[in-house]
């Protein structure tokens, strides 16, 4: 029981959000495309700026996630992130930070559904993954706010609560994310495909 409990335990350290290995799920941003480039021009890197704060949120999800997983075991886990994701997401939004969200195309919750803008984005990293590249985050400007999207790609622990629902999902698992989510389109993923996206939105900062 033991073994199991570890073994399970590590996979849900990933949960319903990136975890340990983080630095695979938002990206290093390498090149830049146009656009990032533009918004460099007042000497601000939002594109690096709204990085770090999609990483905050997760370490904050991360660490929550593994206190809930310790405590009250996988359904536990599970629980908590259909709870406490999103709030605990939001908690980290203050200052200049304006909004942050997790949006998919595949999404489990309906709330992280993604605008065309995103679907965009989204559409393009993938094509990107499917060719063997790593996708890289993209900042704009909108309405005089600066929107920031990075990937989130699939992890080997990630398809316990994401992948087949025949093979990779244990029976108890699917039961209750069935439940909880009656329209979840988040599952069928394999490891290196794009989960979703980070969306964070700041604001403009003085020169
Ligand atoms: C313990 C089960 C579990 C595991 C493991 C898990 N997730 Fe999730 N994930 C969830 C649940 C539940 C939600 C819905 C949270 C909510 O209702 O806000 C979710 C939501 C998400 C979302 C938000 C978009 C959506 O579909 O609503 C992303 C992105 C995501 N997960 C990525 C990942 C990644 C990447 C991994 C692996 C590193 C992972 N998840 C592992 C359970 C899990």
């Amino acid at each position: 029981m033991k073994t199991i409990v570890s073994v399970l335990f590590m996979f849900v350290l990933v949960a319903c959000q990136p975890n340990a290995s983080e630095q695979e799920n938002v990206q290093q941003p390498q090149i830049k495309n146009e656009k990032a480039q533009s918004s460099q021009a007042d000497n601000i890197d939002y594109l690096l700026l709204g990085q770090q704060h999609a990483q905050k949120a997760q370490k904050i999800l991360g660490s929550n996630l593994k206190k809930t997983m310790q405590e009250q075991g996988p359904m536990g886990a599970l629980n908590f992130c259909h709870e406490q994701a999103i709030p605990l997401t939001d908690s980290t939004v203050s200052g200049n930070l304006l909004d942050l969200k997790r949006v998919s195309d595949k999404n489990r919750n309906p709330n992280n559904t993604p605008n065309a803008s995103q679907l965009a984005y989204i559409s393009e990293a993938k094509q990107q993954l499917a060719a063997g590249q790593s996708p890289k985050g993209m900042v704009s400007e909108v309405s005089g706010e600066m929107v920031a999207y990075y990937p989130i790609v699939t992890q080997p622990g990630c398809l316990n609560c994401h992948g087949s629902p025949e093979t990779d999902i244990a029976p108890d698992t699917l039961a209750v994310l069935n439940k909880l989510y009656p329209n979840d389109q988040a599952t069928g993923f394999d490891v290196d495909q794009l989960r979703g996206i980070w969306v964070v939105t700041m604001a403009k900062q003085a020169e």
